[in-house]
């Protein structure tokens, strides 16, 4: 049966905005997050301390977690020791670590192999999670890698063991490149809850084939109920050629609104705070339930 309340991760400010070709100002991005808040966003991905060489668009982490309300989960990405040591500098309290079942984007991604990210991760996890923050792991890659092509999902399922045996809060299991269709969904999924049923799982679907729509009710169906979703379908990582946006939270938002399940989000007051980045962003916002609204 499906679920009568779904949570929504907000990933726009992070995921959405990595990849922008334009530079969004500060404050722009910190009334972004505080109207996304408005409309009843509860945990968000705030902004990641990553190498301000590889992504310029997260130079301003400090400011942005020095800033914005951290009521609820507001996480920040963090690949690395500095990465949590500057984060935790600037007030963060959720933190989210990243690694890809794929060598190949691992490399790309973090310059790193799985393995080897992995054993740098165990430590930093471990006393993040001693001193009580909340830990989110995030599994990219893990149904389709742009380099390698299709994943195992025993590998799949062997990093998400790794993490679990360490303690963590939470999976959020992506699909990077939006290539997983919804019965893979469904199988992973199905996978997932049923060998970790104490850990929060978490679905990331990029859109780029139009299926995260189709993919989240397949999720839903084997009993996920937290889903990563960027409002604008904005999104895309750097390091994953192809890749587009999340799957927009307004589209999200309105499908599971129409079938009676709650997510404690306000569309009228969604699509105010993607009005707030809109005029930014290098691309124009297409998703659905934006238009319909805009031109209703
Ligand atoms: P590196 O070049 O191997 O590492 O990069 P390094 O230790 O030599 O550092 C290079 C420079 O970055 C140094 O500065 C460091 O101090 C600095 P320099 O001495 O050259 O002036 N540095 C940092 N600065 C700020 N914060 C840090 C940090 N660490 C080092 N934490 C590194 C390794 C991991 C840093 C780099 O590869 C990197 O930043 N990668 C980030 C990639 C990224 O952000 N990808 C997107 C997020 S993941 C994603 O989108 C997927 C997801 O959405 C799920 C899905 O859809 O799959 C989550
Ligand atoms: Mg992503």
């Amino acid at each position: 049966s499906l679920p009568k309340k779904v949570t929504i991760i907000e990933v726009g400010p992070r995921d959405g905005l990595q990849n922008e070709k334009n530079e969004v100002p500060t404050a722009v991005k910190l009334e972004f997050i505080e109207k996304l808040q408005l409309a009843g966003v509860e945990e968000m991905e705030l902004t990641s301390f990553v190498s301000p060489k590889w992504v310029p668009q997260m130079k301003d982490a400090k400011e942005i977690i020095e800033s914005a309300t951290k009521k609820g989960r507001q996480f920040v990405l963090t690949p690395n020791e500095k990465g949590v040591e500057l984060a935790k500098l600037a007030g963060a309290n959720s933190f989210a670590v990243f690694v890809g079942v794929s060598n190949s984007f691992n490399k790309n991604n973090i310059n790193k192999t799985t393995q080897e990210s992995m054993v740098g991760l165990k430590p930093i996890v471990e006393s993040l999670l001693k001193e009580g923050h909340f830990v989110r792991a995030c599994i990219s890659t893990a149904f389709y890698c742009p380099y390698e092509g299709a994943i195992d999902p025993v590998k799949t399922m062997e990093l998400c063991r790794e993490f679990v045996s360490w303690g963590v809060n939470e999976l959020s299991v992506a699909d990077t490149i939006g290539m997983a269709n919804p019965k893979e969904s469904y199988l992973l999924f199905e996978l997932i809850k049923g060998e970790f049923p104490t850990t929060l799982i978490t679905a990331h679907f990029h859109d780029t084939r139009k299926m995260g729509l189709a993919n989240i009710f397949a999720a839903l169906q084997a009993g996920v109920d937290r889903f990563d979703s960027s409002a604008g379908g904005l999104g895309g990582c750097p390091f994953a050629p192809g890749a587009t946006g999340n799957i927009a939270t307004e589209d999200v938002v309105n499908m599971l609104h129409q079938m009676n399940i709650d997510t404690n989000i306000h569309l009228d007051l969604l699509v105010n705070a993607i009005d707030i980045i809109a005029p930014y962003v290098s691309r124009p916002i297409e998703t659905g339930m934006y238009k319909l609204r805009k031109n209703s």
